[in-house]
């Protein structure tokens, strides 16, 4: 069971586990997913993780991968009671439904956002301080699924996402992450826009990469009840960023600098440590992730369907 599978990394997890032989059941509202991001092959179901509805989904399920969520920053500062209705109450009902199935396996999709308020780098898995509304509803949802694994047994493998970045990410919101921001400016023959001077720096992780460890929680019992960061271990600057897509796209443009967004966090590095005590690796250096995100998003450009971000 994968929730969120019409979204960016649900979409992309579902075509991995089909075709590692998976049968997999996708859930999505298609509230900020898409179509065209959801596998022919699975048995998708439009439904709200908040409704009862989605209880008799989860029967015969034996991992359930918990990725919808409401994760736009700035959306979640602007609308804490949504945001806390979808990523708490959501995930308490997505527990409940795993609890009454007796689900194998548990995967919540946590995010580096929890360390917004710890000034030492890397994160360690062991320290968080969410800040914004978004951190604290994904903090809170993890607690849950904590509080599920001590009274319940649930057995619960936390993965606290760095940026992941590459094919399918979603560009058509108003705000799309950096990466597909800056590619979709330059095919459109415009300035991508920074927000601040672009000294911020993230550690960006390749969607395949993450995978990889998805298919770990499922197969490897190491994982089991223990949370693990999941990014590569090194970051850059937006500006290295804007200058390695603008070199990988043979361009010459200058960036649009405007003022900074309320509530991002400096920096983001995770300390990979345990991640990489696995035997895991991330295998996508960060050349050939852009190259990837840029032949994906050529191939949406050429046909048509991207709506200016304007
Ligand atoms: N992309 C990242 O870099 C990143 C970083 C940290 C954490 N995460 C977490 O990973 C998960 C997936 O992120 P993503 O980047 O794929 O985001 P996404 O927005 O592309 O996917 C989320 C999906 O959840 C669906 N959804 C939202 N509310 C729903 C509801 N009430 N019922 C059913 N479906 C609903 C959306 O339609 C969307 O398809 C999220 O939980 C997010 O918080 C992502």
């Amino acid at each position: 069971m994968v929730t969120g599978a019409a979204g960016f990394i649900g979409g992309n997890l579902c075509r991995r586990l089909v075709d590692e032989g998976y049968a997999v059941v996708g859930i999505d509202d298609l509230s900020t997913g898409i179509p065209e991001n959801v596998p022919a092959d699975i048995d998708f179901h439009l439904a709200d993780i908040r409704g009862r509805a989605i209880h008799p989904l989860f029967k015969d399920i034996d991992t359930v991968f918990h990725l919808a969520a409401k994760n736009c920053l700035f959306d979640c500062l602007n609308s804490p009671l949504e945001t806390s209705d979808i990523n708490v109450r959501g995930t308490v009902n997505v527990l409940e439904a795993s609890k009454e199935a007796g689900i194998g396996k548990f995967v919540y999709a946590d995010s580096s956002a929890v360390y917004e308020g710890v000034r030492d780098f890397p994160s360690k898995v062991e320290r968080v301080k969410p800040v914004g509304a978004y951190a604290i509803s994904k903090h809170s949802g993890a607690l849950f699924a904590e509080m599920y694994r001590a009274f319940h047994g649930l057995n619960l493998t936390t993965l606290r996402y760095f940026n992941v970045y590459g094919p399918a990410q979603d560009y058509r919101r108003i705000m799309p992450p950096a990466i597909s921001a800056f590619i979709l400016k330059i095919f459109e023959g415009n300035s991508p826009i920074i927000y601040g001077d672009g000294t911020k720096r993230r550690d960006f992780v390749y969607v395949d990469d993450v995978n990889d460890l998805h298919l770990l929680t499922i197969e490897d019992p190491r994982t089991d009840g223990r949370v693990f960061n999941v990014g590569s271990g090194a970051n850059y600057s937006v500006i290295e960023i804007f200058n390695l897509i603008s070199e990988a796209m043979h361009v010459s443009v200058e960036p649009i600098l405007l003022d900074e967004l309320p509530g991002e966090a400096e920096v983001t590095l995770a300390d990979i440590t345990q991640t990489l005590e696995l035997g895991w690796r991330p295998r996508t250096n960060i050349r050939r992730g852009i190259l990837n995100s840029i032949e994906y998003l050529k191939k949406e450009f050429e046909s048509g369907k991207l709506a200016s971000l304007d």
